[in-house]
């Protein structure tokens, strides 16, 4: 039996709710709000957690990206991001790789921009993964992230029963503990933004869509038991966003220039 959290099934019903290749919310548009005013244009961009392959698509394609490495711990998504990076003719510009959880596997100051899309959740150590961040990063390269956070460390009733719904190894923090890991990492123009107001209106759509023709679409192929699992995941969802204690929410820092060497283009 597959221990994998994310296995075709659950990559078929995310990419019904939330769009081909993408298994978190918001797609193309907010991969861009996550890139802010940021040029990825002709970088080297780490992406962890790339999952189906959504998100490197639209790194290269919309923000012209010079090279995308994807990393994951998990073969169904890899293997879908695989046949659809192939499908969209960039195999030159996407690096796709299968990692072990733990240290980041990449030499010291390799990549211009760290990427990730709602899948540090995953780790729990953010400390730990702050400061491989860092190290992986080119001096004045950038770390920009969207994550599914909690409001505070006391976790009620109600969002564990949520976080127990999914299922999943959720790792989630608080915006004081990311703050305090990337200031111990050596991040300096950190910017935490929440994203709670703008998810609390769109997981209505999603449950809406879940309980009408997506949903219905869905049952087809996936099975009506699968479906309304997932209809009891949005309906606890939607209150743990209402009172806050969800958060989804943008992460950005960058590593500090090297102060012996011309800044790069990125560093403003
Ligand atoms: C919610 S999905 C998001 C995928 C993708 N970023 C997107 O937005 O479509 C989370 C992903 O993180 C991956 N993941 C879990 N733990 C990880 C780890 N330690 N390192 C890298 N990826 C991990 C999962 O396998 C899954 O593909």
């Amino acid at each position: 039996m597959s221990e994998e959290h994310y296995p075709p099934h659950m990559i078929a019903m995310l990419e019904a709710i939330w769009g081909e290749g993408f298994l978190s919310p918001g797609g193309a548009e907010e991969v861009a709000r996550v890139i802010g005013t940021q040029a990825l244009a002709g970088r080297s961009v780490l992406d962890i957690g790339c999952g189906a392959g959504g998100i490197d698509i639209a790194l290269v394609r919309a923000h012209g990206a010079g090279y995308v490495t994807g990393i994951d711990v998990e073969d169904a998504v890899l293997s879908h991001a695989r046949a659809l990076v192939a499908k969209a003719g960039l195999g030159a510009r996407i690096g796709l790789a299968k990692v072990a959880p733990g240290p980041l596997p990449f030499p010291p100051c390799t990549f211009d921009v760290v990427f990730s899309k709602d899948s540090i959740i995953h780790i729990s150590d953010k400390h730990a993964l702050m400061a491989e961040v860092l190290r992986v990063l080119r001096p004045g390269g950038w770390f920009l992230a969207s994550d599914w956070l909690i409001g505070t460390e006391d976790v009620s009733p109600r969002m564990a029963a949520y976080i127990a719904a999914e299922g999943l190894d959720f790792g989630m923090a608080t915006p004081e503990r990311y703050r305090d890991a990337m200031t111990v990492a050596g991040f300096d123009s950190i910017d935490i933004q929440s994203r709670n107001l703008w998810y609390r209106t769109r997981a209505r759509e999603e449950l809406a869509g879940l309980q009408g023709d997506i949903g219905e679409r869905a049952a087809r192929t996936l099975g009506r038991d699968f479906v309304d699992r997932n209809i009891d995941i949005w309906r606890r969802m939607i209150p743990v966003l209402d009172s806050g204690e969800h958060c989804p929410t943008h992460l950005r820092a960058k590593k500090p220039a090297d102060p012996g060497r011309p800044g790069r283009a990125m560093d403003h």
